[in-house]
């Protein structure tokens, strides 16, 4: 198939694209690079021998239009949009913009030209604060942010379109902490400043860009006091993407599927696995809960693994070494 991968230079889109051309899809990215590096589709190029066509286009442009007039696409794999939690609720309106506006440009252009697949990265955040683990699809949903009411809203449009067009397919990604590298060590994440998640955070203590890991609370009801997450490999996710193209591509429907390991581990387990597995330290300290943060949350991955003929296969020592061969071959990132 003939597959075009928004945010195709980032960093679960970049996994995708390899996955996809190493199972004989062709790839056209778009990728407007304000959170990546043409490197990421150059060094994608790389490690599969196969090109990639690529355009430096924002999804909120008219420009999108022309990549629809060069090719006809069997399907649509959208990444691109903004991810920060934090900064989504500071500045809502471009998470809005990019993430909502772009959207529906998208699905526009899809339906102008007959492109009647999507598969969407949804996320876990549009559960808010779970009250029941594991998390299945039909928890409620309740979105603690904007970035979360953004994919929340994107996830409506889908339905509703799916709704009015009897052949158009709609399936919603939800991804619960995606971690880890392509195991060659050339492509992973590549976050700008100080990171907010668990592993960069952990992989810049561990090379000495920060003295300590601050450990957000050690009061929690789990298994040693601190948060308890469903970390996934990028590499096992991009592979839900390959197969919930090809499973469900002609199904006509929309179908929301949560994408995680259904396992899930503390702070501690995870620094643990780092340190013993890759001969580091990382040094933590434990301060206050951060705000927003809950206990335990952990996927379950049933209707993944039944539709798709999907389960992960990686382990947390995957994700651990992958993530730090990656940082150890590109201090600097691309
Ligand atoms: P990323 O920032 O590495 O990738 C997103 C890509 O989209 C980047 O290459 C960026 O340059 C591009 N982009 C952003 N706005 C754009 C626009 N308007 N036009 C064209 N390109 C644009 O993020 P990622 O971690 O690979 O996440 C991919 C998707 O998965 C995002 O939609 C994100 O919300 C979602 N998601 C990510 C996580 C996670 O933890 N990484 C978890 C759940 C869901
Ligand atoms: C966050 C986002 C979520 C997003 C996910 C993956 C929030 C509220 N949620 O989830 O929407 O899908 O990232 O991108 O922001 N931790 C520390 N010290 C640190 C960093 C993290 O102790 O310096 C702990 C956290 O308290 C948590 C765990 O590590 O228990 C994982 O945190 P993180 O990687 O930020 O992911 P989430 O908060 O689960």
């Amino acid at each position: 198939m003939k597959i075009l991968v928004t945010g195709g230079a980032g960093y679960i889109g970049s996994h995708t694209c390899v996955e996809l051309l190493e199972s004989q899809h062709d790839v056209v990215v778009v990728d407007n690079f304000s959170n990546s590096s043409p490197k990421a589709v150059e060094r994608v190029e790389a490690l599969t021998n196969k090109k990639i066509t690529c355009y430096e286009v924002d999804i909120c442009d008219v420009e999108l239009a022309q990549v629809f007039e060069e090719h006809q696409f069997d399907a649509v794999i959208h990444f691109a949009g903004l991810k920060a939690v934090g900064e989504s609720t500071k500045e809502p309106l471009s998470y809005y913009q990019h993430n909502v506006q772009g959207s529906l440009n998208l699905l526009r252009m899809m339906k102008k030209h007959g492109v009647k697949t999507l598969i969407f990265s949804s996320s876990a955040t549009v559960y808010g604060q779970a009250k029941i683990v594991p998390i299945d699809e039909t928890s409620q949903l309740q979105p603690q942010s904007p970035y979360g009411q953004t994919k929340l809203m994107v996830e409506q449009m889908c339905k509703d379109l799916s709704a009015a067009q009897d052949d158009f397919t709609a399936v919603m990604l939800r991804y619960f902490n995606p971690v880890g590298a392509h195991q060659s060590g050339m492509i992973g994440e590549n976050p700008t400043g100080i990171p907010n998640n668990l592993l960069p955070f952990i992989s810049q203590v561990a090379v000495g860009t920060h003295p300590e890991l601050r450990v957000f609370g050690n009061d929690y009801n789990t298994v040693d006091g601190t948060g308890v997450r469903d970390y996934i490999h990028v590499v096992d996710l991009a592979q839900g993407h390959v197969k919930a193209l090809e499973a469900l591509h002609q199904s006509n429907q929309f179908t929301t599927l949560n994408l995680g390991s259904g396992k899930g581990y503390s702070v501690l387990e995870v620094v643990d696995a780092f340190s013993k597995l890759n001969d580091v330290k990382v040094p933590t300290i434990f301060v206050p809960r951060r705000q927003g943060d809950v206990e335990i949350c952990y996927a379950a991955c049933d209707k993944a693994n039944q539709l798709l003929d999907w389960e992960t296969k990686l382990s947390l020592s995957d994700m651990v070494i992958d993530t730090w061969r990656w940082q150890t071959n590109n201090p600097q990132g691309y």
